[in-house]
């Protein structure tokens, strides 16, 4: 009934893609500033925990469940479950992949965009981060800069998925993933060496514990699904592409060591730079865009690193997006019998329709609110607070308590057998991590997620 499934070329060219999903807007833009939010070295510390404690035994189940199925997200649990709700939970993961990707490509869009404002040099006409937050202002909301960006980054993302596996997703990972890194050391010793970096160093690993609350910990957690493409079956679908004789824990543990490394390097790359020209290391969101272009004109050789930046940045979004387009992409050409080229096309194009509105949040629908929030936040938090969170958590129960561990381990087993033999703990450590652990840590951020709803809806009640 099927045609030949395909597979990745090398079992690098599964941790590099895989690592190419992990790594992404999450490392470069959001970890730098929730962490300088979150009081630096201490949220680190409780950041690494989760990792180490959910998302790593998160990430083993989803492998797993794809490479023992070979399916896309739904597939996989119905190969695995008659139960309709199972089947439900693998068509959550494929809706997240087109909410996700609807509001990424928007910010991938402005770095995009940001290399060629590099490139012009407009950053020095803005001396101050007032000015560059108003330029960036004037762009995002110039409708045609932004809807033109955010086609262009999705033309990209379309061209690399329409490739396939392995000459698309595989090849493209495979080149960008080493100038990813690159790029990132130079910008990191760049920083390093700027006459008063040790600042910086100081902010990011000197811990602040008065600083650590119950929400950071939980900001923590749920960054830590984010970061790793958790929850929606992202990972998943890059599993079922692995063949038989892949390692699935040694694997996973290198994503997200290279996941967990590239976060703190970008960390120390931009806040280095940012105590060195005297900035406000706490700017939030737009410390990448309207706090990093005054830092570059301040420092020498800074339009080139410049230039460099947004171009890693870019490069970061892009080997993510197409693990997010991957999915839908999958789903339809399983389940469905479509042919790649014809979903790559079609979905594309639905998404970036689904992204127009986001990208007008900054704009002409600025004022289309839903309790307070535009449609770029409603998405953004319908997918990093709830089906992000919702999805690891069924992940977890399903491998740990519906699937069966027994089975699940000996599934696992095939490619890791050195593991099972010589460090059985770690298995055991599996275990319980993700049958006790994970499940109840997970109800709690989702939890959290859910009692920012009752402050949405009084900032509604307000405004009457
Ligand atoms: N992990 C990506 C990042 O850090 C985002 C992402 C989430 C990608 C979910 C795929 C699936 O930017």
């Amino acid at each position: 009934m099927k045609l030949k499934r395909e597979k990745w070329g090398s079992r690098l060219g599964f941790i590099l893609a895989a690592a190419g999903s992990a790594v992404g807007l999450g490392n470069v833009w959001k970890f730098p500033y929730i962490a300088g939010e979150n009081g630096g070295a201490a949220f680190i510390f409780v950041y690494l925990i989760c990792i180490a404690v959910i998302g790593l035994p998160v990430l083993i189940a989803e492998v797993l469940l794809g490479r023992s199925t070979h399916r896309n997200p739904v597939g996989a649990f119905r190969a695995l479950s008659k139960s309709k709700f199972w089947t439900a939970v693998g068509g959550m993961g494929v809706f997240a992949g087109f909410v996700i990707l609807s509001y990424y490509s928007v910010v991938a869009g402005w770095s995009l965009g940001y290399i060629i404002e590099a490139i012009k040099g407009t950053f020095y006409d803005y001396t101050t981060t007032t000015s560059s937050g108003e330029h960036f202002g004037g762009l995002v909301s110039n409708v045609f800069w932004s809807i033109g960006y955010l086609a262009a980054f999705m033309v990209l993302t379309m061209v690399l998925v329409y490739r396939g596996v392995q000459k698309g997703i595989e090849s493209g990972s495979k080149i960008m993933m080493p100038i990813l890194f690159i790029l990132l050391i130079v910008l990191m010793i760049r920083g390093l060496t700027l006459p008063g970096s040790e600042a910086g160093l100081s902010f990011l690993w000197s811990p602040d514990w008065s600083k650590i609350s119950a929400n950071s910990i939980l900001i923590a957690l749920g960054h830590a699904f984010f970061t790793l493409s958790l929850g929606m079956g992202a990972m998943m679908t890059y599993g079922s592409y692995m063949s038989k004789e892949g390692n699935i824990p040694a694997a996973s543990t290198k994503v997200v060591f290279l996941d967990t490394l590239i976060a703190l390097i970008a960390g120390m790359a931009i806040f280095t730079a940012v105590f060195a020209t005297g900035q406000d290391p706490a700017a939030g969101p737009g410390l990448i865009f309207h706090t990093l272009p005054v830092v570059f004109i301040k420092m020498p050789g800074g339009y080139i690193f410049a230039i460099l930046f947004f171009i890693l940045l870019t490069i970061a979004a892009l080997t993510s997006a197409i693990s997010l387009l991957e999915v839908v992409v999958a789903y339809f050409v399983d389940e469905r019998g479509w042919k790649r080229h014809r979903a790559v096309i079609t979905f594309g194009i639905v998404i970036f329709l689904l992204g127009v509105p986001s990208a007008l949040s900054f704009n002409l629908m600025a004022d289309a609110t839903l309790f307070g929030l535009t449609f770029f936040d409603v998405a953004d938090f319908l997918a990093a607070n709830i089906l992000l969170p919702l999805g690891g958590l069924f992940i977890a129960v399903f491998v740990a308590w519906v699937w069966g561990f027994d089975k699940a381990l000996i599934k696992m087993k095939v490619g890791a057998e050195a593991i099972f033999e010589n460090s059985g703990w770690l298995i055991v450590l599996w275990k319980i991590f993700l049958k006790y652990f994970a499940p109840i840590l997970i109800f709690l951020v989702f939890l959290s997620s859910i009692g920012i709803l009752p402050k949405i809806i009084n900032f509604f009640t307000d405004l009457f």
